[in-house]
């Protein structure tokens, strides 16, 4: 084994234990393009203050491309020693142009290069993840559309409550949709400030520009104070609690989509490419893809928690503990891209079953709450009285094994004089959710209202 470049005062042969605990190699490779995008930056701005010449800076630029190919053609030997992606980048820099490789790393740190490369990973993704919020916002508005006049029964306690329409429903996901998409938008930009230059944790005596470094990389400006900057990993900790909020909204939807599948209520149909057969039960249709999605959320949960914990008892600056940052992030990423692409394909390609929702309002007495609400306009009722009275009247319908909305002009009566015919009509389900038309309610005049407003929105967003 080679003795690794970066440890001056270690003369002896690492352990293979030491290099199973310490290598971040197996998981970090996957930052090559940050760690390259990051140095070119470091080397051209090194040139242009004077700090190495221009051939070096050519040497390493070119150099530094010829070392991306390699790896992207799946040439590059990544099993040469080296302890993570930065010191196998460098190493092989300067087996490929000699000692103009050696000046890169001057005025800089492994501390602010993993600070920065981590930085980048986590911004491009961060941008990734809500151009696909976007694309299921646009598809949940498109299906609320198709869907306002679906009627379902809106439930509380998971118990039948009012009625409601399926546009509604899914225009609550597009809702938390747009939250999650904000959230991570707002991470990026109060994240969008450049490590480079902090050096381990002090700065530099060289006279290096952090302004070049950071506009060439597409930052704001530069962070304000190093020794924060090396051992800062909230921008992490943002993208994970954004991702676990996400899942969770998703997961929220599974849990919906699974038992509105399931043969009792048969509300909605998920497309074959979604689900799966058993390997016993022929008849078996299993809805996997959403079970998936809610059991996906516990384990992006669990890389939230475990770097909330990693870092929690850190003394500035650096410490090699944050190296524990990168596989829940990796991991809670990749989930979430493929979670976002999956949901999509579902929302679009799922059946509606709108007879089946639509009976399902006739059980539960659900626009209850609308002769409640008849007597106290009408009859000028205190509300506590006319939901006594209401309550007599769901009982004589349950005694007649009816819903409220079938009972007759007669039977209302002889609950409540009051009661007179226009009511008859106000208990029709339909009528009963329509009527629901303050601002954010489910009257389907209500629901196309909220589908304009976040298309509107959603162009907006589009041209930033
Ligand atoms: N592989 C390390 C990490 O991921 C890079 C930083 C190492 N810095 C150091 N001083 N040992 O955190």
């Amino acid at each position: 084994m080679s003795k690794n470049i970066a440890s001056a005062r270690i003369s002896t042969q690492s352990s293979e234990l030491l290099k199973a605990l310490n290598d971040s190699l197996p998981f970090d490779k996957i930052l090559y393009a940050e760690d390259i995008e990051g140095s070119k930056a470091h080397a051209s701005m090194l040139a242009t203050q004077g700090i190495i010449s221009q051939e070096d800076f050519e040497a390493i630029d070119r150099g530094l491309s010829e070392v991306k190919a390699e790896i992207e053609s799946g040439e590059f030997n990544f099993d040469d020693g080296d302890e993570d992606i930065h010191m196998a980048i460098e190493k092989r820099l300067t087996q490929l142009i000699g000692d103009s490789g050696k000046r890169l790393h001057t005025a800089r740190s492994r501390n602010d290069q993993v600070a920065l490369d981590f930085r980048l990973f986590v911004q491009n993704k961060t941008q990734e993840i809500a151009e696909l919020l976007l694309t299921n916002i646009n598809s949940f508005v498109q299906k609320a559309e198709e869907n306002s006049s679906v009627m379902l029964p809106g439930m509380t306690h998971l118990q039948h409550a009012q009625p409601i329409n399926f546009g509604y429903h899914l225009m609550a996901y597009a809702s938390m949709f747009k939250r999650d998409y904000e959230r991570f938008v707002s991470s990026y930009e109060r994240n969008n400030y450049s490590p480079i230059g902090c050096a381990a944790l002090a700065g530099t005596p060289h006279p290096i520009s952090r302004e070049i470094t950071s506009e060439k990389l597409g930052f704001t400006a530069p962070t304000l104070n190093c020794l924060d900057t090396v051992s800062d990993r909230d921008f992490a900790l943002e993208i994970l609690f954004n991702i676990s909020t996400m899942m969770m909204h998703i997961s929220r939807l599974s849990e919906e989509l699974i038992f509105w599948s399931a043969s009792e209520f048969g509300w909605v149909t998920l497309s074959d490419r979604h689900a799966t057969g058993s390997s016993i039960m022929p008849q078996k249709k299993n809805p996997d893809i959403p079970e998936l999605l809610r059991g996906k959320t516990g384990r992006v949960n669990g890389n939230l928690i475990s770097l909330l914990t990693v870092m929690k008892g850190l003394p500035l600056a650096y410490n090699k503990d944050m190296q524990e940052d990168k596989e829940g992030v990796f991991d809670s990423v990749r989930t979430a891209l493929l979670s976002l692409q999956v949901l999509n394909e579902m929302i679009l390609d799922m059946r509606v079953n709108e007879e089946q929702m639509q009976s399902a309002c006739m059980i539960g007495h659900l626009s209850a709450t609308d002769l409640a609400d008849y007597l106290v306009k009408e009859a000028d009722l205190p509300f506590r009285d006319a939901y006594h009275i209401t309550g007599n009247a769901v009982n004589l319908a349950q005694e007649k094994g009816l819903d409220i909305s079938q009972l007759s002009l007669e039977d209302l009566q002889s609950i409540d004089a009051r009661i007179q015919e226009d009511v008859v009509a106000l208990l029709d389900n339909r009528a009963s959710m329509n009527a629901r038309e303050s601002q954010g309610g489910t009257a389907t005049i209500r629901v196309l209202e909220q589908v304009e407003t976040l298309k509107l929105w959603l162009s907006q967003q589009n041209g930033k």
